[in-house]
């Protein structure tokens, strides 16, 4: 399958762009291609309808992404109790031709002990591009955030690091499965 994963961050070093990272890694290792596209690194215009804006080479290449996906992973900074600015506005740019009928794995990290707010939101939107919110998702909070800074060259080791990264592999792996039967309906259509 090819996966990809829409990292909503506009801040360098992100966590949730790190733990989008992990979730790329982990799902090569499984032997399925990963796409991430990461918003800092591939900023797009504000969408303005008004404006021919296909042309953007990033937005170009977003859009051809997002068309290949067989699954879709969404990460959010939590900002103010909702999703980033810079996600809202790819998400505004995208349509149900890119979404439905596909599985997506909502992922945030929250400076409070998790960001429920704006993964609910996200699945609310998710739900409106039609495409399939898988039944689980993936929450970072507070001090579990220290697993995915990376102000240094790879992830800091600390107790309870293997925990999230168990919990961040049993998730995938769910969604990985479910995933993997959806696509072969979606295809078999
Ligand atoms: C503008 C802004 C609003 C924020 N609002 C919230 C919030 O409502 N709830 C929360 O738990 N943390 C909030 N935070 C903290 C961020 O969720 C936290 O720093 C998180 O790690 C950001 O993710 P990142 O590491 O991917 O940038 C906010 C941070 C900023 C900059």
């Amino acid at each position: 399958m090819n996966i990809v994963i829409l990292a909503g961050s506009n801040r360098k070093n992100a966590t949730s762009t790190r733990l989008a990272e992990y979730t790329a890694e982990m799902i090569q290792g499984q032997g399925h291609e990963a796409t991430l596209f990461n918003l800092y690194e591939k900023p797009l215009p504000f969408y303005a309808p008004d404006e021919k804006q296909e042309t953007h080479e990033n937005l170009a290449d977003l859009t051809v992404a997002m068309l290949a996906a067989d699954a879709i992973i969404l990460s959010t900074p939590e900002y103010h109790g909702s999703i980033s600015g810079v996600l809202k506005n790819a998400l505004d740019h995208l349509s149900q031709a890119h979404f439905s009928g596909k599985l997506v794995l909502s992922i945030s990290s929250a400076g409070g002990a998790v960001g429920v707010s704006s993964l609910t939101q996200l699945q609310t939107m998710v739900r409106n591009l039609h495409g399939i919110n898988a039944p689980e998702w993936i929450s970072i909070g507070g001090a579990q955030r220290r697993r995915f800074e990376a102000t240094f060259d790879g992830y800091e080791e600390y107790e309870g690091s293997q925990d999230i990264e168990e919990r961040v592999q049993r998730v995938l792996g769910s969604f990985l499965n479910l995933a993997q039967t959806l696509t072969a309906a979606r295809k078999a259509l």
